[in-house]
């Protein structure tokens, strides 16, 4: 198995580097190699997504992605800022289903902004289309405008646009995963405004009749977004386009109280995927070892569990992430009084020693 390793800008660096430890304690065989993405590549060859990154992307088995973007590149024309390597990837390596699993760790309980009884044991996933929609909808532009920031711009526009085969793909993907988990599909919409949407909510509801055994409901984002900070544990699977499932697994995110905690996987129609950590660069903390490198390791988790076939090497992964969460150790962003607050390589040493049976040592 080949894994290509794209570090990126800001904390990715520091929070790949741990994660590729944790990798190397499973001690399975793998080849890798590394490359720059983002900022970084902009820096180096003038473009975020350079031809031989994407070439090692795709001639790989996984990717290993850890985070782009600063903004000193805001000023930057869209073509050559560091998202638009993240968007390249999804789109050049058709990774269309994205998986953001939103699970409240029983120990950071207490670190959501909601009250401990609504998110206690919240495990929900969040299922986004994320090669479609207004997102890669053509036409696109500003009228009047040649290039960079068109200050004279009258005008801009995006169009939101699916086609019948990309909805049907995502919504077999949110059918099976409900599956094994517990058989409850909520396919977000806004089918009472928009005419992509109402097409949308049409053919899930077509490809639900192929699984009677799973319950469909349809909700509309504005108030998907309301229950999920009202009721979040009512929901099991939720499935929805590129804009709201970005909006929305943000929010999801959050209600953990530590997106710093929470992995992420794209996947091809082959099951290739690309792995990386639901939050972004953090260029604020950027440098300082300070970041938290565990939703990049459970990264990796993931990466064995969907890709490469490894569900043994991945529970190692799980339970060493928890075994550290249970020894009290925190990175800042999770940190509370009465726990031992650790830094990003103190946090990679602890879950590199819970998998190779070490003790954990606590460090202060
Ligand atoms: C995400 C990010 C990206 C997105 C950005 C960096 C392009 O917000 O992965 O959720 O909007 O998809
Ligand atoms: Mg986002």
């Amino acid at each position: 198995m080949k894994i290509a390793i794209l570090p990126g800008d800001g904390i990715g660096t520091e929070i790949v580097r741990e994660a590729v430890r944790v990798l190397d304690a499973l001690e399975l065989r793998y080849e890798s190699e590394t490359a720059l993405v983002g900022g970084a590549a902009y820096e180096a060859h003038g473009h975020p997504l350079p031809d031989s990154t994407l070439q090692l992307a795709k001639d790989a088995d996984a990717v290993l992605f850890g985070a782009v973007g600063d903004w000193k590149y805001d000023k930057l024309e869209r073509q050559f800022r560091p998202e638009q390597a993240i968007l390249g990837l999804r789109k050049h390596l058709g990774l269309f289903a994205n998986f953001r699993p939103a699970l409240c760790y029983e120990q950071l309980t207490h670190a959501s902004s909601l009250k401990p009884e609504l998110v206690a044991g919240l495990d929900i996933l969040i299922i986004r289309e994320l090669t479609g929609d207004i997102y890669f909808g053509q036409p696109r532009g500003r009228r009047t405008a040649v290039d960079g920031h068109f200050p004279g711009a009258e005008e801009a526009f995006d169009t939101m646009r699916y086609s019948r085969p990309e909805i049907e793909r995502i919504a077999h993907v949110a059918f099976q995963a409900a599956r094994k988990r517990n058989k409850k599909v909520t396919s977000v919409d806004k089918a009472n405004v928009l005419e992509t949407f109402q097409f949308w909510k049409d053919v899930v509801t077509e490809v639900h009749a192929q699984y009677p055994d799973v319950e469909l409901q349809h909700m509309y984002v504005d108030n998907a977004a309301m229950q999920l900070v009202k009721a979040p544990k009512a929901f099991d699977v939720v499935v929805t386009g590129n804009m709201f499932g970005d909006i929305l697994s943000d929010e999801a995110a959050m209600l953990t109280g530590s997106i710093g905690m929470l992995p992420s996987a794209s996947l091809d129609k082959n099951g290739k995927g690309l792995y990386e950590p639901s939050h972004g660069s953090a260029p604020d903390i950027a440098g300082k070892g300070v970041a938290n490198p565990l939703a990049t390791i459970l990264s990796v988790a993931m990466m064995l569990r969907f890709t490469l076939n490894q569900p043994a090497a991945a529970d190692r992964i799980d339970t060493a992430v928890k075994a550290v969460l249970a020894a009290g150790l925190r990175t800042a962003d999770i940190w509370s009084e009465g726990t031992t607050k650790v830094g990003t390589r103190e946090m990679g040493d602890a879950v590199v020693a819970a998998i190779t049976g070490k003790t954990i040592t606590k460090t202060t």
